[in-house]
């Protein structure tokens, strides 16, 4: 690609928050009609600095110009109308209100006649949004609440291209998303760069940043350490400016067979959800088994690891916890079997966000530590917390930082640390590795070994077929929530096989 027209330029963009440098100095350059990938590590910066050129927040020091000119924008309502519109990593929508007043807010003027609101008039515009982005099955006039999280990502999406913008900065969005949602992702990608508009794209897949983007910036402990150019992408190479070191192809596990005990730990039977996304669906988890679940993402199989936690309604069928006869109904009798649950909806469902790291991971790892010492003393649980936090290699100042200032990979690293640290028996796992670098996923994924390995159980739900097929003993397919195959460990375990099952 020929880059001539600069579009926008930063110059010495630094960042501090206390003793953090979150963004070091950094200069970027944007030219026109470019997709820009910039990636890094879980803390390395990339959410501070793309919220610092949407608006969001001031640097400390610092410059940038856009198309030409000065850019100082006072906050993302300015960034936006100046023409830097950015989809936020965490959720970005505001609950209680409908679709189309989501579309429209702080810009609602604009259907006032006679003072009111003119909500059909409204309704109609957020219907010609919502499909200018290929969306033709949503209601406006509905409660956000009723959408799920990928749709409600997709509502943002919608709002943030309404405003037309010159640079879209897409924060992680496409790891939150169904298959449909990244197709319309890529899809305002490419035309976006047909447009001469440029496109700053955040992404923990390395092989999707390599694909769609003309070139990529590398950023490490907030330093900007290079910019590949597309003709140059090169996987080990880009690992290594990300990491600083050399990294290992080892990631999932190396035996190509399926071993567990033959002892049933769980039996899912005949299982039919509230809102009917699962229909009749059995399934035994066995002691010592990695059991995946996979499936396009509305599939049901996120309700599966709610209903398998008991916290999803359940119109017919029961899971049972089969060593003590119990069936789970709801979270507490599922906690007391040492069960876990990391769900994919971490902000809303996994963390206290208010709250410390030390105070959502000894929430969950209490028994443990007074188990063993008869009672909590504050050195026993900063000790026990800092044990996760370093086997996770969890970014932060300090375990009595607040959860939510946390970065997107960071937060989820808390999420695991949470149940992994409670020494669970059964663990259900919902895209467990979604948001967190490369250097981590590769621990998560030991992790689990190690567990299997002590004889733990495992229910991987998961939308990314590489790591079902290389962590799972056996995996089932659900397809309109209903299974549609199963596949042992082994030579059949194929990519093809399995996408064979999924649509
Ligand atoms: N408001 C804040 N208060 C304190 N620290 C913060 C705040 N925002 C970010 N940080 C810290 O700044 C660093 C960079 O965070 P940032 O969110 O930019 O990382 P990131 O590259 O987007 O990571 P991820 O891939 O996990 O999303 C982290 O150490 C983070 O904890
Ligand atoms: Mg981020």
């Amino acid at each position: 690609m020929e880059k001539h027209q600069i579009l926008f330029e930063a110059k010495k963009i630094r960042k501090v928050f206390g003793p953090t440098v979150a963004v070091d100095d950094v200069d970027l350059t944007i030219y026109a009609g470019e997709v820009r990938g910039l990636i890094g590590e879980n803390g390395s910066g990339k959410s501070t600095i793309s919220s610092i050129i949407a608006g969001m927040q001031k640097p400390n020091s610092g410059s940038m110009q856009f198309k030409g000119k000065t850019y100082n924008p006072v906050n993302m309502i300015e960034g936006g109308q100046l023409g830097i519109g950015m989809i936020v990593q965490e959720k970005g929508t505001v609950p209680g209100i409908t679709i189309a007043q989501n579309i429209f807010l702080g810009s609602e003027n604009q259907f006032k006649k006679y003072g009111l609101i003119n909500k059909k008039a409204m309704n109609q515009a957020a219907k010609q949004v919502l499909e200018n982005i290929g969306i033709n099955d949503v209601d406006p006039n509905q409660v956000i609440d009723v959408l799920d999280m990928q749709d409600q990502k997709l509502v943002e999406v919608a709002k943030v291209m309404n405003q037309n913008p010159d640079i879209l900065i897409v924060d992680e969005t496409t790891t939150a998303l169904s298959h449909r949602g990244r197709d319309i992702i890529y899809g305002i990608l490419e035309r976006m760069r047909k447009e001469g508009k440029s496109v700053v794209f955040i992404s923990h897949d390395l092989q999707e940043t390599m694909e769609y983007c003309d070139a990529l910036t590398v950023l490490r402990d907030g330093k900007l350490i290079a910019t590949v150019e597309k003709e140059d992408m090169e996987e080990n190479q880009i690992k290594q400016y990300m990491v600083g070191r050399e990294v290992s192809g080892h990631y999932y596990r190396a035996d190509n067979k399926a071993s567990y005990e033959d002892q049933v730990i769980l039996d899912i039977d005949k299982l039919t959800t509230g809102k009917g996304l699962l229909l009749n669906f059995s399934a035994q988890l066995h002691k010592g088994e990695i059991l995946g679940i996979g499936g396009l993402s509305h599939c049901g199989m996120h309700e599966l690891g709610r209903a398998v936690f008991g916290e999803e309604h359940i119109v017919t069928g029961s899971v049972t916890h089969v060593p003590s006869g119990e069936k789970i109904e709801n979270a507490q009798v599922a906690v007391k079997h040492q069960m876990g649950y990391v769900s994919k909806n971490r902000d809303s469902e996994a963390l206290v966000l208010t709250a410390n790291i030390r105070d959502n991971i000894v929430g969950a790892g209490y028994d443990q530590v007074s188990q063993k010492f008869g009672y909590i003393s504050p050195k026993d649980e900063a000790e026990y917390v800092n044990r996760m936090v370093d086997a996770l290699d969890i970014k932060c100042a300090s375990i009595d930082q607040d959860v939510k200032y946390l970065s997107g990979g960071n937060k989820q690293k808390v999420v695991f640390g949470k149940w992994l640290g409670r020494d669970s028996k059964i663990l259900i796992l919902d895209c467990p590795t979604r948001g967190v670098d490369i250097g981590v996923k590769a621990a998560m994924y030991q992790l689990m070994e190690d567990m299997k390995a002590k004889g733990a159980s495992i229910l991987l739900i998961s939308e990314e077929l590489t790591e079902l097929i290389g962590m799972s003993d056996r995996l089932i397919i659900i397809k309109d929530g209903k299974i549609s195959g199963e596949i042992t460990r082994g030579e059949e375990m194929t990519e093809n096989n399995v996408i064979e099952l999924l649509i």
